[in-house]
């Protein structure tokens, strides 16, 4: 059985699909341990209901970034990851916590990649008037936000349309895709190599494998 650890800073939500697909059998591995930054996310107890070990590594304990990435590395490794997921992990990664996990470190992010990487994603893209938004799983390099695209799912913005609608309609993918991209990886069908993306042998397109 591949080991999955997965980093969390709030909800959990998508933890929580992961879980469900694991459980399920839509994802052949299972989470073995959720770490999270901030004592009080929610999605601590979506683990601790699943039966899942949990740990609370608190930034406030570390001088620096560095020694916060040691001591993280340090609890994750315990459980001999095939695969690290990033689910709605807030915090930057130093380089060499990427490094150690470079082409088994995946992350979901709230926008149609390239286009707005870092925080407000929604509120960004509904003041610019975009209609069109989305998420992205993509594979971590040292680039915030910038590692090779998987897969993306769109999702429309309507006019008058609040925040929290969109985040709602963009979560809903999420819950749909990343689950997927995660047993792809788990089975052997995709990794990266220099820098690219690649499924079932092939190069995946910058927009990742849901071009249109
Ligand atoms: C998700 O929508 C995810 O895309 C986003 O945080 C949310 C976490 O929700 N991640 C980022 O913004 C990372 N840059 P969840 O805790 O309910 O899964």
């Amino acid at each position: 059985m591949k080991n999955i650890v997965v980093l969390i800073s709030g909800s959990g939500s998508n933890l929580q699909a992961v879980i469900d697909a694991c459980q399920q059998n839509r994802i052949n591995g299972q989470v073995c341990a959720v770490l999270s930054n901030t004592a009080n996310a929610y999605g601590l107890l979506r683990a601790k209901q699943a039966d899942i070990p949990t740990h609370v590594i608190s930034p406030k304990n570390y001088a620096d970034r560095q020694t916060y990435d040691e001591a993280l590395k340090h609890t994750i490794d315990q459980y001999q990851p095939d695969l690290l997921v990033l689910a709605g992990y807030m915090r930057i990664l130093t380089p060499d916590f990427v490094q150690h996990y470079l082409g088994r470190l995946l992350n979901i992010h709230p926008s149609l990649l390239p286009k707005y990487p870092g925080l407000h994603t929604h509120r960004k893209a509904i003041t610019n008037g975009d209609t069109e938004h989305g998420t992205s799983v993509h594979f971590v390099t040292e680039e915030l936000d910038g590692g090779p695209v998987i897969l993306q799912a769109k999702v429309p913005i309507f006019a008058g349309d609040q925040e929290n609608e969109v985040v709602k309609r963009v979560q809903t993918q999420e819950h749909n895709i990343y689950p997927l991209v995660i047993n792809w990886f788990i089975e052997g069908r995709l990794s990266m190599v220099n820098g690219k993306a690649y499924l079932d042998g092939k190069i995946l397109p910058p927009e990742g494998y849901a071009a249109e």
